[in-house]
């Protein structure tokens, strides 16, 4: 009688037929791995692409990574959320030539110390670029093994011990890389959220949640809470340059540069609020102010609606390290949250 083939043979037949050709995918450099993996947990493949091309181009090594300023590191990831993610590669490299001579090691165990190396980072490093037997979960694994051993409840980390076990259980103890890539893609591509295509999954007959028909509600749908936040902001402008200021360099969207101005609090206007933020923010009152734009821009757990005023002031904002007045065109050169990027687009092209 011929032999069955295993779940992780099936499903790595299938991969080695049917995965994308992607750039990471090309390579078995461990750094230029790190970083896609790091970059992947932020958004889709599609958006992760020219970022990813962008960086092994401009920070070709772990060295020109540890060596460029953050500055640098933060323009290039503009656009890609979660910033601290990309201090952290930076603290990373800084580590890796100080103790490792600009090397990323294969022990997951030292992997594991470094700056920002979360379980995630560490197995996907381990497996993807040295073939160590680690398990990984991400969100589209996590979705296949729910569905695989039929698991209620939501797709969140609560039943990740579970799923480790599995994992642990029917990792291959060689392939590590095609074999967690191969579940990634199964769900990227096959057994997806909405509308999964189990009539062409390797694996349909090893799956409970198929065998019952119930995939499509497993993991259980959950409706997001988007909260809406509305910010007023103001342009000051003198001699052809542009005032900004740089955020905080802890919390949310940390060390960004942005034009001031801030929330709008409930039963403020736009105005109100813009003339608050400078007071409080810069010690100056607007003499006048004109609305210029609008613009709105989803984050991932809230969207903003940028107001955005034309403002003139009598008192003239002295600069320092984190208070800068820039030219238009300089203004690309700084990193900016996603909103503030579209003001300067709108300015530099108003319609
Ligand atoms: N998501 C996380 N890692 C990935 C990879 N290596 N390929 C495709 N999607 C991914």
């Amino acid at each position: 009688m011929p032999k069955r083939s295993s779940f992780s043979e099936k499903l790595m037949r299938w991969y080695c037929r049917c995965a994308r050709n992607l750039p990471w995918r090309q390579t078995r450099n461990p750094y230029e791995i790190w970083i896609s993996e790091v970059m992947l947990q932020q958004t889709t493949v599609n958006a992760v692409i020219p970022y990813y091309q962008r960086w092994v181009r401009e920070f070709p090594t772990v060295q020109h990574a540890a060596d460029a300023p953050l500055f640098k590191i933060l323009k290039l990831w503009q656009g890609l959320g979660y910033y601290q993610r990309a201090k952290n590669i930076h603290k990373a490299a800084k580590v890796l030539c100080a103790l490792h001579q600009g090397k990323i090691p294969a022990d997951p165990n030292v992997l594991k110390n470094l700056p920002g190396f979360g379980p995630y980072t560490t197995g996907a490093v381990a497996s993807i670029a040295f073939d160590i037997p680690h398990p990984i979960i991400d969100a589209n694994i996590r979705r296949v093994i729910m569905r695989i051993l039929a698991m209620k409840g939501y797709a969140d980390a609560s039943r990740d011990q579970e799923i480790l076990a599995f994992l642990n259980k029917i990792m291959p103890s060689k392939k590590a890389a095609t074999f967690n890539q191969s579940l990634m893609e199964l769900g990227a591509l096959l057994c997806r959220n909405r509308t999964p295509s189990c009539l062409l999954c390797p694996v349909k007959g090893d799956c409970r949640a198929y065998q019952k028909g119930v995939q499509e509600i497993i993991p259980q749908p959950r409706k997001r809470i988007m909260k809406d936040i509305d910010v007023a902001v103001g342009i000051l402008r003198k001699g052809g340059k542009y005032f900004i200021q740089k955020r905080p360099s802890q919390g949310l969207l940390a060390d960004l540069w942005e034009f001031p101005g801030g929330k709008i609090e409930e039963k403020e206007t736009p105005v109100q609020a813009l003339k608050r933020e400078f007071r409080e923010e810069l010690g100056i009152a607007i003499a006048s102010v004109k609305p210029l734009m609008h613009v709105r821009h989803s984050y991932t757990q809230f969207r903003v609606r940028l107001h955005v005023f034309l403002c003139q002031s009598q008192i003239s904002v002295q600069e320092d390290s984190a208070h800068k007045w820039v030219r238009l065109f300089d203004l690309l050169k700084y990193p900016m949250p996603s909103g503030s990027a579209r003001i300067v687009e709108k300015l530099q092209h108003p319609a």
